[in-house]
């Protein structure tokens, strides 16, 4: 217990009784994430601020039964509500007095900022998340949600958690409210550059969690909150998270090959084909238990067939079925009712040959008589065609996918491995082609400013660039930074007299969205003697063409 009070502020003990903390059987209903169908996960906004009378009422009981939550947090509205809470909008009215090392936008913001405009900025409203966990949340995966946010909050890309607050049977987390747009207004757009951007993101995220062994088990659109606009996310959500190799048994998947075809070929189900029957008639093995927590939909096929030896890999699945959904336009893309039909809609894509031999990989058989799933499957880029409408017929000539859209394939393929241990990891994927080159189109698309401090020092305003990734952690220079290495003598050879038209009509071409993020820089001490600014107009981006059904 002493460990889960050195989570939290000094005076904001979350007491878990020891008591309270025994194993208990994890409930189905307790394992399963909302529907992707039935969550809100609305577009959140910071003008979003229309409350409607049942939240305002909502908002109310909860101020009561919380007594003192409305001294520390001004509700505003409700903006999430999940299988295990319910996530309001708020302004911390103490933010000031205490450190808020978790806020890298204000760090960010306020880098450059004159002292005066600093004071004016420590005046605006800060907001949080305030996820409000049902009470009928298990204790234990209560304490297991806060102490893993604990643990990862130093990581990129991975919401933190600021403090959390228990009275009576109610406890709340608090975390960084993080401006993001829903999934279902966004993801039909996206053009293959996007979703390079989208995955370096996600990538940098899991990289972080699963360096820790974590492994999330909830990877889906509506708990990693993208900002469309920035193009960096955070990953949310850590209800179901656990760490890898909990409750481990031995799986045929640890075995090497041989000791695994040994142990199918003498196994009961070897007997019972051999002896003619198609099951034992008195079957005395207990039925297998495995952690099957996730969401429909997005459950790696060794989650569906109750891998007792679950990895970090299972998440990498998910990102796959969030690729897939992009590509296909289709949201979701599978929508099951139970295991048995997630597993067959995984075989209506991989074929019955790769579903058997999946199966027994974990020491299961699969086995269906359903004539319609083809032995060999389909492949990604012909569902993609289908899903798209571009496998031709007579209202729509056949199609290709493009250069663009191949190559995304190519790292779906990677991601929906049928077999864990040969799945991409995370860190793997963020070396991947596909990403590697999200880093050369954001740096020939970025806006390089440069600012030219003195005639010996070039000093360029990396951290503050607008598409640079500072939120996601990615340890790569800016395109400002390696230009400034390899031309130092950019300031000998660009006047100022030069620079300056250019800058003026480049502003003009930019947009509002643009200029919104370039203002800090350009208010940045940059008028004084022997400044320059250079602005680099950003090359077209290409159009990856994904019909819009
Ligand atoms: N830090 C945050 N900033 C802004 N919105 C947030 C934040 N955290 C959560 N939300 C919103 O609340 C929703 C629900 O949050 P979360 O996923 O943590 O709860 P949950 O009850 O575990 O959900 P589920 O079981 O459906 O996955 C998110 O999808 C998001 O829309
Ligand atoms: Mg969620």
């Amino acid at each position: 217990m002493a460990k889960a009070r050195t989570l939290l502020r000094p005076a904001e003990h979350i007491d878990v009784h020891e008591d309270d903390i025994k194993e208990e059987d994890a409930e189905e209903t307790q394992d399963e994430s909302m529907d992707p169908l039935e969550e809100s996960g609305h577009t959140v906004d910071s003008s979003d601020e229309e409350v409607e009378d049942a939240v305002q009422e909502d908002m109310a009981r909860f101020e009561e039964t919380f007594v003192g939550i409305n001294k520390r947090f001004r509700l505003i509205n409700r903006i999430g509500e999940g299988t295990f809470s319910t996530v309001y909008k708020a302004e911390d009215l103490e933010y000031k007095n205490y450190s808020n090392s978790w806020d890298i936008d204000e760090r960010e913001n306020t880098k450059w900022m004159s002292p005066r405009s600093r004071k004016q900025s420590s005046r605006k409203p800060h907001y949080v998340a305030i996820k409000k966990i049902y009470v009928t949340s298990s204790p234990i995966r209560i304490f297991n949600e806060l102490e893993l946010l604990y643990d990862l909050r130093d990581s990129d890309s991975v919401c933190p958690l600021i403090t959390a607050f228990r009275h009576l049977d109610q406890v709340v987390a608090v975390l960084p409210y993080f401006q993001h747009r829903d999934f279902r207004d966004y993801y039909r757009d996206m053009k293959v550059s996007d979703m390079r951007l989208y995955f370096r993101s996600l990538f940098t995220a899991l990289k972080a969690v699963h360096r820790k062994g974590i492994i999330h088990r909830d990877v889906k659109p509506t708990n990693f909150l993208y900002n469309t606009t920035q193009s960096r996310g955070v990953l949310v959500d850590f209800g179901l998270a656990e760490r890898q190799g909990t409750d481990w048994h031995n799986c045929a998947c640890d075995l090497t090959d041989e000791d695994r075809h040994y142990r199918i070929s003498h196994s009961v189900y070897a007997q019972t084909q051999a002896a003619g029957t198609s099951y034992p008639k008195n079957d005395t093995r207990s039925s297998r238990r495995a952690n099957r927590a996730g969401t429909r939909g997005f459950r790696a096929p060794e989650v569906l067939l109750k891998c007792t030896q679950q990895t970090c890999s299972i998440d990498i699945w998910s990102v796959g079925v969030i690729l897939l959904t992009m590509l296909s336009c289709r949201f979701p893309f599978f929508h099951s009712a139970d295991d048995i039909d997630a597993l067959l809609e995984i075989t209506t894509i991989f074929g019955r040959k790769k579903m058997r031999e999946t199966a027994l990989l974990h020491g299961q058989v699969f086995e269906t008589n359903v004539p319609s799933y083809s032995e060999g499957g389909h492949s990604l880029e012909k569902i993609i065609l289908w899903c798209t409408g571009r496998t031709g017929d007579k209202t729509m000539p056949k199609k290709e996918l493009d250069e663009e859209e191949k190559e995304a394939v190519q790292f779906l393929y990677r991601l929906l491995e049928c077999n864990p241990a040969k799945r991409i990891t995370a860190a793997e994927a963020l070396e991947h082609p596909f990403l590697l080159k999200a880093y050369e189109e954001s740096n020939s698309h970025e806006r390089v400013i440069f600012v030219l401090l003195s005639r010996r020092n070039l000093r360029p305003y990396t951290t503050n660039l607008p598409s640079q990734q500072t939120a996601t952690g990615t340890s790569r220079p800016s395109s400002a930074m390696a230009v400034a290495q390899q031309w130092p003598h950019l300031h000998r050879h660009f006047p100022v007299v030069i620079v300056v038209p250019v800058v003026i009509v480049e502003l003009v071409l930019l947009s509002s969205s643009t200029l919104k993020h370039l203002l800090p820089y350009l208010k940045a001490p940059m008028s004084s003697k022997g400044h320059r600014l250079l602005v680099q107009r950003p090359q077209s981006s290409a159009c990856s063409g994904v019909t819009v059904q």
